[in-house]
């Protein structure tokens, strides 16, 4: 069942974000709605009524935003960015290391816009001085003929009172680092560098992508955990691989593969290295 929209207008400025576009805007279709449960799970409804690829979705407000593992996602209008791009591939294609290309895209687009010091931290988060800027939640959906998926970006733009209370980690705002920047400006910034990505990664894979994300890596050689369903790897990071898996070298030296799926990463406390 579709999901009520509000149909309050609010001033999203169209005329400053296709400028800045160039000739990108021809490749996406860009819908702005004020508020909805998550711009993830709108822009799936819309792709069932024939959103195309290059579709994008964004939302002042999200009721129910969404992150990985089950996470909800804090964001407030005004505050935040939050948007869905609808991207589909030839159904063959390996989808390996998609979310860090993601996450390398809004990177890049952030370092352009002037900031600096931007972390990757495997799989999908955005870093700032070792606080969770942004993130990415890609979802992949098996269609007839293509691989479709929704590439969710979440980013905080200035520090919204309310999250002092209701966000459950340590968080970072382009403000802290005194960029302020339209949201129409970053969100153009970030969709031109998403879209040079994700036409590279169509036809070669993560792999040119590599030694870009490693000099972001925000956790390169530190003691880490990732647990999982499975267990604990406790060890150090070593980077990652050629399909986009972390490499962790545990206490025993031995080299450990960990793929997306359920896992989180954090980094050891002394304690846990200890024990
Ligand atoms: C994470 O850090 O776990 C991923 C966060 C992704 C949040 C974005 S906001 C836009 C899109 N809609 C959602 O519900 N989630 C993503």
């Amino acid at each position: 069942m579709p999901e009520p929209l509000s149909l309050t207008p609010t001033a999203f400025d169209f005329a400053t974000l296709l400028a800045e576009l160039g000739d990108v805007a021809t490749c996406i279709d860009i819908e702005h709605v004020v508020r909805c449960s998550s711009t993830n799970t709108l822009l799936r409804e819309r792709m069932g009524l024939g959103a195309t690829s290059g579709s994008v979705l964004v939302a002042d407000e999200q009721t129910a935003g969404r992150g990985r593992r089950g996470r909800s996602w804090v964001s407030t209008p005004g505050y935040s960015l939050t948007f869905s791009l609808l991207w589909k591939f030839p159904i063959d294609t390996n989808l390996d290391g998609l979310s860090l290309v993601a996450g390398l895209a809004v990177a890049r687009a952030l370092e352009e816009l002037g900031l600096m010091g931007v972390g990757l931290k495997w799989p999908n988060d955005i870093w700032l001085h070792g606080r969770k800027l942004g993130g990415v939640l890609v979802e992949v959906l098996f269609e007839a003929g293509h691989t479709a998926t929704i590439i969710g970006i979440g980013l905080n733009l200035r520090r919204a009172p309310t999250w002092q209370d209701t966000v459950d980690q340590p968080f970072a705002t382009l403000e802290d680092d005194h960029i302020d920047v339209a949201r129409e400006s970053v969100l153009a910034t970030l969709l031109k560098q998403l879209l040079a990505l994700l036409n590279t990664y169509a036809k070669s894979g993560f792999a040119p992508f590599l030694r870009d994300w490693e000099r972001r890596n925000a956790l390169h050689r530190l003691p880490v955990v990732a647990s999982s369903e499975n267990g604990q790897h406790l060890g150090i990071c070593l980077g990652v691989a050629k399909d986009g898996a972390l490499q962790i070298q545990d206490l025993s030296g031995a080299i450990i593969l960990v793929t997306s799926g359920d896992v989180s990463l954090r980094l050891a406390t002394q304690e846990g290295l200890n024990s």
